[in-house]
Parts: C-alpha cells; structure tokens; sequence
C-alpha cells in the first residue's frame, strides 16, 4: 500500500491507536479525516494537528454514516478502527444489556456498515484501502469480555471475506490484530499489565501495510496467531488463566 498522497478517514482517530494512525499518516502528506463523538477530544487532536479535519459522529448512527460517506467521497483509505470493550459475566447475570448491544453495533455492525457505504467511492480509486482492526482475541478468546471477543472474531471472518470479493478491484483489504495497547481502553481493565504504546504499534504496523502483508500481526498477537495453528486448547487455557484471573 502507497502510505503518501492519500485521503484517509480514520473512525476513533481522536484516541489511542486511531490517534497514533492519524499522527502516522499527517507526516507523511496524508490528508487525514478522524471520527470521534466527543467533540472536546477532537478539538484537542486538533489544536496540536491543526491540519487535521475532525468529524464528530457516531458510527452507531446510521444516518451518521451516510453523512460521512458523502460529505468524505474522495477518501481512498478507511481505517474502521473505532471500537469499545466491555467486560462481563453471563455467570452472574447481565446487567446492562444495551451496552453489550452497542458493543456489537461500535465494533461490528458499524464498520460493515462504513465498509458498504464507502465502497461505491473506494471502487473508482486507482489505490484504496480498507484497514479494519480487529484484536488478538479475535484469534482466541478473552472469556472475560466475550461480546468483545465475538465481535472481533466477527470482524476477522468479515474482514476475509471482503478481501476475497474485492480481490479484482485495486481495494487492499487489511486485518491489523494488536495485542494489549497503552490507551484509555485498557486503561481500567488491566492496570497492570505490560502494553505496547500505540505509537510502536503503528510503527510495526506501517512497515506491513507498505509491503502488502494484509493478516497484520504485531507483537505478541503472532505468538497468539501461531499457538492457535499449532495448539490452539494451550493458548486457550493460557489465555483463561490470565485473563479470568
Ligand atoms: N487498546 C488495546 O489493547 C487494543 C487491542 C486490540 C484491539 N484494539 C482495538 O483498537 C481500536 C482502538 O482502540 P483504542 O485502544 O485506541 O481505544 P480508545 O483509546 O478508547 O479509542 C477509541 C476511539 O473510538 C471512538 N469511538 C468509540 N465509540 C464510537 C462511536 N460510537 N462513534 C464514533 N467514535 C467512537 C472514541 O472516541 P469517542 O469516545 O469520543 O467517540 C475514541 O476515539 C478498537 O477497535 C479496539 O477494539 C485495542
């Protein structure tokens, strides 16, 4: 993939991982579009990136969506990168269910979404990119948030599948699966945990994207991806001791 002179539109780009692909791509003369509902963090990217468009809109919204895909129709990279992470046990009853619904609308039904909107423009660019990011449990499961987990997974076979039916079109579809990130997302859920900044992610990340390897897995995400091919009930109660601990 061509990561110069491209109109980029990154979903969640006012945080985290988003926000690290949006730095990323602003130096080096991208035209770069970040999404985010809170119109206070994306006024923040914005004063210290002041080239940068913001975008507030939240993907869960249908019309927000089609308000982005003809407002942004010279985009040729979208980065479905926007997400949320909740944890809960079925054990001892669900309490919020709207919330594990709008997990699945955030991480799942959005980018589907965003992908069907946008594809009508991506087709009539000579280069064009879907880049979704998945997660590390989208290769094996995290118990303790499995509505997560299941989206991911979801987004993986998704993700698949979309690049096989673009596979005669110059669309380059991507799978970027991260392994535990230093953000706000992970800030509360694993404290203690030793995490890769985003900014290093991005940098593992980028040198795939250029060479075209479109299974992208950084880290300890790889050690995951070759343990689920060679012992996959390991890596299963390796990942339930840790994670359920
Ligand atoms: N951090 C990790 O360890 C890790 C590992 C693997 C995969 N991932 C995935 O990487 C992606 C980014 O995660 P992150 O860790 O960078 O999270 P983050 O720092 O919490 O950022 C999430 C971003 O998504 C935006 N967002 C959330 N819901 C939205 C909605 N309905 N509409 C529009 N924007 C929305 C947030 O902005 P607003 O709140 O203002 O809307 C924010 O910009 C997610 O898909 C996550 O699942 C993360």
């Amino acid at each position: 993939m061509n990561t110069k002179n491209n109109v980029v539109l990154i979903t969640g780009g006012s945080s985290g991982i988003g926000l690290a692909f949006a730095k990323k791509f602003l130096s080096e003369e991208n035209k770069v579009i970040i999404v985010g509902r809170s119109v206070q963090k994306l006024a923040a990217v914005k004063m210290e990136f002041p080239k940068v468009i913001i975008e507030a809109a939240d993907i869960t919204d249908e019309k927000s969506i089609d308000m982005l895909a003809e407002k942004y129709n010279d985009v040729n990279i979208l980065i479905n990168n926007a997400g949320v992470h909740n944890e809960c046990s079925f054990k001892n009853g669900i309490e919020d269910f709207p919330k594990l619904r709008n997990e699945i609308e955030t991480n799942f039904i959005a980018p589907v979404m965003m992908a069907e909107r946008f594809i009508p423009h991506l087709i009539g660019h000579e280069r064009a990119a879907i880049i979704n990011i998945t997660s590390y449990f989208a290769i094996s499961p995290k118990p303790s948030a499995p509505i997560y987990s299941a989206t991911k997974a979801a987004m993986r076979s998704f993700t698949k599948s979309l690049r096989m039916q673009l596979m005669d079109t110059h669309i380059k579809v991507f799978d970027v699966a991260p392994p535990i990130i230093d953000t706000p997302l992970t800030a509360k859920i694993s404290p203690n945990v030793k995490k890769m900044k985003p900014e290093e992610l991005i940098e593992i990340v980028w040198k795939d994207l250029k060479n075209d390897k479109y299974d992208i897995y950084p880290g300890l995400s790889k050690l995951f991806y070759i343990l689920s091919r060679v012992n996959p009930q390991y890596l299963e109660r390796k990942v339930m001791a840790i994670t359920l601990k």
